[in-house]
């Protein structure tokens, strides 16, 4: 088995090496994202390994029959790069559905921290022996209301550490969890309520035609004024735009951006000497109460580990058996995990 692992960064090699190499998988790392620019790399390879910024669109996809790879697996667990219609009956598309819930939503805290407790203003002062707490009150988060959009494993985790916290949580999912509602200090609410009454809203719903662009002018216009917008899953969740507005008019109080939705040319890569072409994100960058972070929420050792892992399993699972159950299956129309192993159509 011969995979082209696209869009590679020094962190992955150690973990893919270690799995890869016990499997028997040979392994060809390349710098470039896939796109229909270097899809004729993975030429001779039996399977791609691909990110959350790599493209597999319909030419992609095309180009890769014709290589004869047939399968695409995701080292990530969102797959809105991916043209899962069109893939149906084409590649397999595999994914690593959990890595570490707990990453992303720890995360999520440590960036709602850094921002209300302005820590990221306090590092730069002392570096400089300015010890002055002028500009440095933050608010406890003790008793306020925070709003989780998406209680799947990553929500679920964040709505742990801040009942933690003391705070209490008002979710959103379009299907509930059961176990979830009973919880003391949660309450499902529809997305309405929770834009109202919530002090902080944290975004964990994947991105999708239904969730494209949820926070936009209309729903900031919705919210408490100081809220504070927290987006750990997909960029364009927010209207980037709409989020500058909000934060110019002092609607909003303070913003933590982990995705963004122009990301793909600009993340995962180093622009220190070079001008941002990009306006929206430079300014947003330039207010003292966004903090931006570029799609790292889930990078810590244990969850490149299980990263690792779960995607050699996925593709020994699919080369010896013919299936996996992390395939993503696109049989009814709908995008989910494959239940019976046999989602190629
Ligand atoms: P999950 O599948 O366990 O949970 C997603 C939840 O969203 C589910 O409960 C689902 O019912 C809900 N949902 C679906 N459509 C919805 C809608 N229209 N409105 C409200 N809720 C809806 O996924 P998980 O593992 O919790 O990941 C959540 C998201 O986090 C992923 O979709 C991905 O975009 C993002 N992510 C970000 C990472 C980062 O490094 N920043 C790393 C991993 C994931």
């Amino acid at each position: 088995m011969k995979l082209a692992f696209f869009d590679t960064k020094p962190y992955d090699k150690p973990s893919f090496d270690r799995y890869a190499k016990a499997a028997g998988i040979k392994v060809k790392y390349f710098e470039a994202k896939l796109n229909e620019d270097t899809v004729e790399l993975a030429k001779g390879h039996d399977a791609v390994c691909v990110f959350v910024n790599d493209t597999v669109n319909a030419a992609v996809i095309d180009r890769l029959v014709a290589l004869g790879i047939r399968i695409v697996a995701l080292r990530c667990a969102g797959f809105n790069n991916v043209d899962v219609k069109y893939a149906f009956g084409k590649v397999h598309v595999l994914r690593v559905p959990a890595y570490s819930p707990y990453a992303v939503a720890e995360h999520t805290m440590a960036l709602l921290l850094t921002s209300i407790r302005r820590i990221h203003k306090a590092y730069i002062r002392t570096r400089d022996f300015n010890f002055s707490l002028v500009g440095m009150t933050g608010f406890d988060l003790h008793g306020k209301t925070v709003g989780v959009v998406g209680t799947g494993k990553i929500g679920r985790s964040f709505i742990n550490i801040c009942l933690g916290f003391g705070m209490q949580v008002l979710a959103y999912d379009k299907y509930p969890a059961n176990d979830l509602a009973e919880r003391e200090g949660v309450r499902y609410v529809t997305l309405d309520e929770l834009f109202e009454k919530s002090d902080i809203i944290s975004l964990h719903c994947p991105l999708t035609e239904e969730t494209y662009h949820l926070i936009d002018n209309e729903t900031i216009e919705r919210c408490k004024r100081g809220v504070v917008i927290l987006n750990t899953s997909r960029g364009a969740l927010v209207d980037a735009e709409a989020l500058l507005s909000g934060i110019k008019s002092r609607k909003i109080g303070a913003a933590c951006l982990d995705v963004y939705e122009e990301e793909a040319d600009l993340f995962f890569e180093d622009f220190s000497g070079h001008i941002l072409e990009d306006d929206t994100l430079a300014r947003l960058i330039s207010m003292p109460n966004v903090i931006v972070t570029s799609h790292q929420a889930f990078l810590t050792e244990d969850a490149l580990d299980n990263i690792a892992e779960t995607t050699v399993e996925n593709i020994v699972s699919f080369t010896e058996k013919g299936e996996c159950p992390n395939e993503v299956c696109f049989r009814g129309g709908v995008a989910e995990d494959c239940k019976n192993g046999k989602c190629f159509g």
